[in-house]
């Protein structure tokens, strides 16, 4: 569950993806109405499918209780604040006649089990993965495991301050690297920077300043635009920081970096590359990969897979 689509799929236990739907996320029907969007998903697939089903994963952004499957207080979904996700889906699937187990992770962490078990992470032991999304999100696998911390919650890596005196974040901090490197902070960025620069290919591409978006700063920057280069250029230093500090943290073998943003490819991996070189310890930095994800544009359903194949439930309820 995203903040700009919702995507459900039936994977099995090898990891094939044997069927997948996805749509819009209609954040104004509020969570009651997003929570009944996610359950047509799921119902469709339910009732075309020949497979039996073992339960329900569900990655979404947090901070979470994942134990009583309830949204805390997400920065980018205002309004969920601790709405009981899994009862309501719970009770949406047992009025269509099904109990099936459901378990709820961050999508994060959900994505970062999903790179290890099927992706870019696999026979690694140290790994962290990075969704630069709507927002920006982490997960963090350390001795081949997904690290929890106390409440589920470790790995708000978006959250890690890069300014020390910087904008307010949704999520009550300041200066966190989600609001100078999601999507969402790109294109907001941009807009300031069309703004200011008249001349930039920023206008030209969307006319009206409200219509930029992450996309648009890629357009410009293969156009060759001097104010989107600078511009991207300073947003690669702050990711940069967010990942050098990761670094430092955890030693990790690799970095893995997914979401929409990872689409920006030559323009993002390369120099983010050199740029996280610069500021880490050369004895963190060597053994060190920083790429993309595998999974791509599937990692959201492989990782609400990989929750769920991660809980052990017997191979077979169902409706
Ligand atoms: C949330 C994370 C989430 C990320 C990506 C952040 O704003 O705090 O929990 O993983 O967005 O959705
Ligand atoms: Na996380
Ligand atoms: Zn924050």
């Amino acid at each position: 569950m995203g903040g700009t689509k919702l995507e459900a799929g039936i994977v099995s236990a090898q990891g094939e993806l044997l069927d997948t739907l996805r749509t819009p996320t209609q954040l104004d029907l509020g969570p009651e109405g997003v929570t009944r969007q996610l359950l047509d998903l799921g119902l469709t697939l339910l009732q075309r499918t020949s497979a039996k089903i073992s339960g329900v994963g569900v990655g979404c952004g947090g901070p979470l209780d994942r134990e009583l499957g309830i949204i805390q207080d997400p920065p980018n979904l205002p309004g969920w604040t601790d709405f009981p996700l899994k009862n309501h889906l719970e009770a949406g699937l047992s009025d269509a006649g099904w109990t099936l187990p459901i378990a709820l992770d961050n999508d994060a962490n959900a994505a970062a089990l999903a790179e290890l078990r099927f992706g870019a992470g696999r026979g690694f032991q140290h790994l962290i993965y990075l969704t630069i999304s709507t927002g920006i999100g982490g997960g963090v696998i350390l001795d081949g495991q997904l690290y929890a911390g106390k409440n589920g919650n470790a790995g708000e890596l978006g959250h890690l301050q890069v300014e020390v005196h910087g904008e307010r974040c949704n999520c009550g901090g300041r200066g966190c690297l989600e609001q100078y490197a999601s999507g969402s902070s790109i294109a907001r960025r941009a807009r300031a920077v069309a703004l200011a620069t008249p001349n930039s290919l920023l206008n030209t591409l969307a006319p009206d300043p409200l219509r930029i978006t992450a996309h648009t700063v890629l357009q410009a920057l293969e156009g060759g635009d001097a104010a989107t280069l600078a511009f991207w250029d300073e947003t690669l230093e702050y990711l940069a920081a967010g990942v050098a500090s990761t670094v430092h943290a955890f030693d990790p073998q690799r970095v893995v970096i997914g979401g929409g943003v990872s689409n920006f490819g030559e323009w993002l991996f390369p120099p983010l590359r050199a740029r996280v070189q610069a500021r880490t310890m050369p004895a963190l930095w060597q053994g060190l990969e920083i790429c993309r994800a595998e999974l791509a544009d599937h990692v959201g359903i492989f990782g609400a897979a990989a929750v769920a194949l991660s809980q052990n439930w017997p191979s077979s309820s169902s409706q």
